[in-house]
């Protein structure tokens, strides 16, 4: 495995957002972070985040003074600064004298001035005074030791439909489609008289309007992705000149359930962007609706794909030490579960821990989300004592960073089949579960500590042995025929139902399912078939039968084998599985919604049979997670117990305990939420 080129630092960053600004009237305070940085054993703080209003009280009136003395105080403290663009909220003084940079809303409602995260993007006179802001700043900083990267803005996202985001969409179509005749055929525009005749007739889709042409929904998302990235590539403008020795990131997030890919941008685009991939995890631990072992789960699902989506280390530049505040319940960590999730993002990739926030605020709306820092001020609770334990940790780790996972197994989501299928009018509407099924698909890798790589469509797909494509509703041909070319090459392809159905317009395919498709698999998709929950059906598959659930497609079998064969209804005896050898590799379909002991026996025999195994030598019983980072010459082996009890584990070769230096082969036990952290010399 070669090292991240993009490497900040050669030590793992833990610090998080600060917000000096708060805190101006009260110096002692101020003075008191500094002690308390250093007793954490943080070494970096994202600063300037929501500070436009400090930094420029008056339109063209700047005051850096507070903040030439944070920057001097933390590099002085032997700490490194993330310097914030102020972008994510506006002074009010902004939007009072230029209400155009207010957001409109899809209802075509001008938003009045408050909260954050809600400018316009293509407001030319928002993005002058966020460049006039970017580059005072710049001109100040970009000397100054402190300052180690760049972070642009603040979690980007939303839609805004004013008149110069109409102008600019319709701009962005014609360059897509040259002429209204094509628009109109790939809008499917004769469909209840949709044809356009101008093109200021185009107006975004909302709720008191247009919102049935799918390609038309299909396309705001990706002009307001694409409007987005424009906006932050101005941002950027400065920073690239007055510093193109700092890296730029901007902060990615997920959805605060169950921790989905974010919906509303798409970040396999946006990634290209940033040099370092940073997001913000909020995993909702100890609910009550699933064990702590499927929270964890699902964090690892979703860290792969954001570390996936440069193939780099990344940093989490936001999690919470003990309580968020945004959830109908915000419960606590328990003690011991920040430092096992902490040490779960390092296993997965990521070179940073850092904290929203360092201190908590003592008014407004997240006067009561959790902070290293609580309102005791105090370093003598609990919380700031798992903090400062995760300092320790961080401190004895260095050498994993920039270190990756080796994944030969890879599941694919897509960001702009996402946006497809919800839209879609059929099939199950409450049953789609796009990403969640592949969570599902994920999760018999996780429980045999197998590595992952979650992957978009643009990625290579020849390094994997394992390319998993889940209900890919929306497939150009240029995608079917770059997975026609992985498995010709000896690539082991799992697609499923509800895939290969639209175009990259969200046309459907015409003449039965894709021809090249038919070719791969040896199979025809005839119709999909869509449960009640209520429904009843098992395939039989080996020498048991599994229930399906939700959808179940009707197969002509060509060329393929016959894995699986339903039991019920009109299609009963027919194929729900289908294995296919074409070129050097092979393809499998499954036709249906299975459950967990399907995928397990299912994914158990091709992995056998491609001799996958976990890159650790490690027995254990289910809720411990193995994940493994990789450098040119060590393997490193994170073992996380998940479970609500102690656990043993058996490791089956010598290896090093970083934190205790003691060598262990054998049985090994972890405390409850307990974890360990062994080296290998590899080669
Ligand atoms: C993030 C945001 C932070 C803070 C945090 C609270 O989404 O970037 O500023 O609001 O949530 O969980």
């Amino acid at each position: 495995m070669k090292k991240n080129s993009n490497i900040l630092a050669n030590y793992l960053l833990h610090g998080g957002d600060y917000n000096p600004e708060q805190w101006l009237d009260y110096p002692e305070i101020l003075q008191k972070d500094l002690v308390l940085m250093k007793q954490a054993r943080t070494n970096t703080f994202s600063v300037g985040i929501f500070a436009w209003a400090q930094l420029e009280p008056e339109e063209g009136v700047f005051d850096f003074s507070w903040m030439d003395k944070i920057m001097n105080d933390i590099y002085q403290n032997g700490g490194r600064v993330i310097l914030a663009t102020p972008s994510g909220a506006r002074p009010a003084w902004l939007s009072k004298k230029y209400p155009e940079v207010l957001r409109v809303s899809n209802e075509r409602v001008q938003q009045l001035h408050g909260g954050r995260h809600n400018h316009c993007f293509t407001s030319l006179i928002y993005r002058q005074k966020v460049q006039i802001i970017n580059r005072k700043l710049t001109l100040r900083y970009k000397d100054h030791p402190a300052l180690l990267m760049w972070h642009v803005s603040n979690e980007y996202g939303g839609e805004c439909h004013c008149d110069q985001c109409q102008d600019a969409f319709r701009r962005w179509l014609k360059k897509k489609y040259q002429t209204l005749t094509t628009l109109n055929h790939e809008w499917w525009g004769p469909f209840w008289s949709h044809q356009f005749t101008e093109w200021s007739q185009i107006q975004s889709p909302s709720v008191i309007g247009e919102n049935s042409i799918h390609g038309l929904n299909l396309d705001w998302k990706r002009f307001v992705t694409s409007q987005t990235i424009d906006f932050y590539q101005q941002e950027l403008i400065p920073l690239r000149e007055l510093t193109p020795h700092i890296p730029v990131t901007t902060n990615f997030m997920s959805s605060t359930v169950d921790l989905l890919p974010f919906k509303s941008l798409d970040y396999s685009q946006f990634a290209k962007h940033v040099d370092i991939l940073s997001w913000d995890c909020y995993p909702t631990w100890h609910n009550d609706w699933e064990s702590l072992a499927d929270t964890a789960m699902k964090v690892g699902f979703i860290n792969d794909l954001y570390r996936s989506l440069k193939g780099q280390s990344f940093l989490i530049l936001e999690c919470t030490p003990s309580v968020v505040n945004v959830r109908p319940i915000n419960r606590a960590k328990r003690p011991g579960v920040h430092l096992l999730s902490s040490v779960q993002f390092l296993a997965h990739g990521s070179d940073s821990i850092m904290y929203f926030q360092w201190r908590k605020s003592r008014g407004s709306f997240e006067k009561f989300h959790g902070a290293v820092i609580d309102h005791d001020g105090s370093s003598n609770n609990r919380v700031f004592q798992e903090v400062t334990q995760v300092g320790q940790v961080l401190e004895q780790l260095s050498d994993i960073v920039g270190t990756m996972p080796n994944s030969d197994v890879a599941i694919l989501y897509d960001w702009e089949n996402n946006w497809a299928i919800n839209d879609a009018q059929g099939f199950g509407k409450e049953t789609k579960f796009y990403p969640q099924t592949l969570q599902q698909h994920y999760q018999v890798f996780w429980n045999q500590d197998i590595s992952v790589d979650v992957i978009t469509k643009e990625q290579n797909f020849s390094k994997y042995k394992l390319l998993v494509v889940p209900m890919l509703y929306l497939v150009s041909e240029q995608t079917i025929d770059r997975l026609r070319a992985y498995v010709e090459q000896g690539g082991v392809l799992v697609m499923t139902y509800l895939s290969g159905i639209v175009n990259e317009n969200d046309l459907t395919y015409l003449n039965g399912w894709p021809q090249l498709l038919q070719k791969v698999f040896g199979i025809n998709v005839l119709e999909i078939d869509s449960y009640y929950p209520s429904d009843r059906n098992e395939v039989r598959y080996g020498d048991q039968n599994y229930e399906v659930k939700d959808y179940a497609s009707v197969i002509n079998v060509k060329e393929a084998n016959v894995e699986g064969v339903y039991q019920a209804d009109f299609y009963a005896k027919t194929a729900a599985i289908t294995s296919h050898s074409y070129g050097k590799g092979k393809a499998y379909y499954v036709g249906a919604r299975l459950n967990e002991q399907f995928h397990e026996v299912f994914y158990q025999k091709i992995m056998a049979d491609l001799q996958i195994s976990s890159n650790a030598a490690i027995k254990h019983e289910k809720g411990v997670s193995v994940q493994v980072r990789l450098s040119d010459t060590h393997s490193y082996w994170f073992v996380m117990n998940f479970t609500e009890k102690p656990q043993v584990i058996r490791v089956n070769c010598e290896v090093k305990d970083i934190l205790s230096g003691e060598w262990i082969k054998g049985e090994v036990r972890l405390e409850r939420y307990g974890f360990k952290i062994f080296v290998k010399k590899v080669g």
